[in-house]
């Protein structure tokens, strides 16, 4: 076929946007997020809409034809006010952040880069930066300068992937290629009663099984019995088990709790056990004066997650894994194959993720992380975090001097687990945990604020977590007002 005669199909073209088309949706797009920034602390922060009612919005028979852009922009926004409000200044649900406007911006750049992260070869510029971030979050947390890394998805692909790591690490015997079968012992994961439900779901995907991640108890301040700990390894090893790692806790979830980091790190040494840090949630705080005391001893971790997306205010996705030691994420997760084999011209150029993580193909996580950092400085975004812990201690101040509330942990983070406890009914714990389970659910109904629960113990807790830059103290009073109108109509 002479080569003029090749003609594009007619269908071709149909997925390119003309420029004033890219310019009105961009446009448009742009708008609808200025104005959800500029909108964020208007209520509510939780819709009134029901499943079904939802499902019927979003309910339509594959589009086969183009639609207009206008009408698609409008219908997200349209499911958009449907959303839950994270960024809202009272949204105090889990430990959900803000998001922030830089991290939006270069995320939206990213999407429109595309480059897919594999290696230095498929990404130069992308890895570089990535490094650059990698190096970044080193400095933040106070971890080993010389530890390796690599972004993930979130805190827990972090920790999944650090118990792969401690894993392989703990042995001689190639399990990449065994199988835990090969491994001389029954393998055992140490954490605190509070541990995230991330570890015990790591061991089982990693077929060591939930039944291998020994539960040490936690003192009165939900912090890991180091005394039991170092028993308990010491018993294990004598029965012919196979330590793999001890995961202590840089603000455990449900109150926020500093395991003794330092002493367990001692242990470690002591007993030659991996140590894994999961600081997806307190991490971040190394650098901040309210909390640097209790999180000092982050760098004698061998391993630590970190959550961009939770206090550097990422928004999704966005997790990291610190390896003290880069050759221990190589020896986890290097599989040779013949169609990633990289090209051997030195230095940089060979550097592939694929060898230091589970993924193959992945998004610049890094540009929003670089963006945030720059737009704004690490000091900015330390102080926020030291804010927000401040915040959390005016919460439990006026909850300790409140004749109808009552507290139920310490507040060594941005976490204040707290219940609705009247007089005349204090001493009922059946009674508060419903009264506090229906106050939850209604305060959540009633859009002024949003709260979700832990148990501490026997007692539900209802538990606000502050990890949001626009939360002031005087969010802490519409809170507290929130709850005694919602339950005086409860009652
Ligand atoms: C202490 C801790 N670890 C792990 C995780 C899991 O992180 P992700 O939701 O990013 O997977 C969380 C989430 O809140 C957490 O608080």
């Amino acid at each position: 076929m002479p080569p003029d005669s090749i003609t594009n199909p007619p269908s071709a073209d149909s997925l390119e946007l003309s420029a004033s088309e890219r310019e009105a949706l961009g446009g448009a797009a742009l708008g609808w997020v200025l104005k959800y920034f500029n909108e964020a602390s208007a209520p509510p922060v939780y819709p009134t809409v029901g499943a079904a009612q939802l499902s019927a919005l979003v309910d339509e028979a594959l589009p086969q034809d183009a639609q207009p852009v206008a009408a698609v922009l409008e219908q997200f926004a349209m499911l958009a006010s449907f959303g839950r409000n994270n960024g809202h200044p009272r949204m105090f649900g889990y430990v959900q952040s803000s998001g922030s406007f830089a991290g939006v911006a270069a995320d939206f750049l990213t999407s429109a880069f595309n480059q897919n992260v594999t290696s230095w070869r498929s990404a130069p510029s992308a890895t570089a930066v990535e490094h650059q971030v990698i190096d970044w979050m080193k400095a933040m947390s106070g971890f080993d300068r010389e530890a390796g890394g690599i972004l993930l998805s979130g805190g827990s692909l972090a920790n999944f992937a650090a118990l792969a790591v401690a894993l392989r690490a703990s042995t001689d015997v190639d399990v990449n290629q065994l199988g835990v079968g090969a491994l001389p012992g029954k393998p055992r994961i140490y954490a605190s009663a509070m541990t995230h439900m991330s570890i015990p779901k790591a061991a089982a995907m990693l077929g060591i099984g939930r039944d291998a991640v020994h539960l040490v108890p936690v003192d009165a301040e939900f912090r890991m019995d180091v005394g039991a700990l170092r028993t308990q390894i010491a018993s294990d090893r004598a029965a012919g088990h196979h330590p793999v790692c001890v995961v202590g806790n840089a603000g455990e979830v449900n109150t926020g709790a500093i395991d003794p980091l330092h002493d367990i790190a001692e242990v470690c040494a002591e007993q030659r056990v991996w140590f894994h840090i999961d600081g997806s949630y307190g991490g971040f705080a190394a650098r901040a004066p309210r909390a640097a005391p209790a999180l000092a001893a982050i760098g004698r971790a061998d391993s630590l997650s970190l959550d961009p997306h939770k206090w550097l205010f990422a928004p999704l996705d966005a997790g990291c894994l610190l390896v003290r030691d880069p050759r221990h994420l190589k020896r986890a997760f290097t599989h040779g194959a013949a169609y990633v084999d990289v090209i051997a011209d030195r230095d940089m150029s060979e550097f592939a993720f694929w060898d230091h993580g589970p993924e193959l193909s992945r998004r610049f996580r890094a540009l929003k992380i670089w963006f945030i950092l720059k737009c704004h400085g690490a000091r900015a975004i330390t102080a926020a975090i030291d804010d927000n812990i401040a915040v959390a201690q005016t919460l439990a101040a006026a909850i300790d001097a409140s004749p109808d509330f009552e507290r139920l942990a310490p507040v060594p983070l941005s976490i204040v687990c707290f219940r609705y406890a009247p007089a005349r009914l204090r001493g009922q714990r059946d009674t508060l945990n419903a009264l506090n389970r229906t106050l939850m659910v209604d305060v959540q109904r009633e859009g002024e604020a949003y709260l979700s629960n832990a148990m501490i113990g026997d007692d539900f807790a209802l538990r606000a977590c502050i990890v949001n830059y626009r939360t002031t103290a005087a969010d802490m009073r519409v809170l507290l007002e929130t709850i005694r109108r919602v339950a005086a109509r409860t009652a």
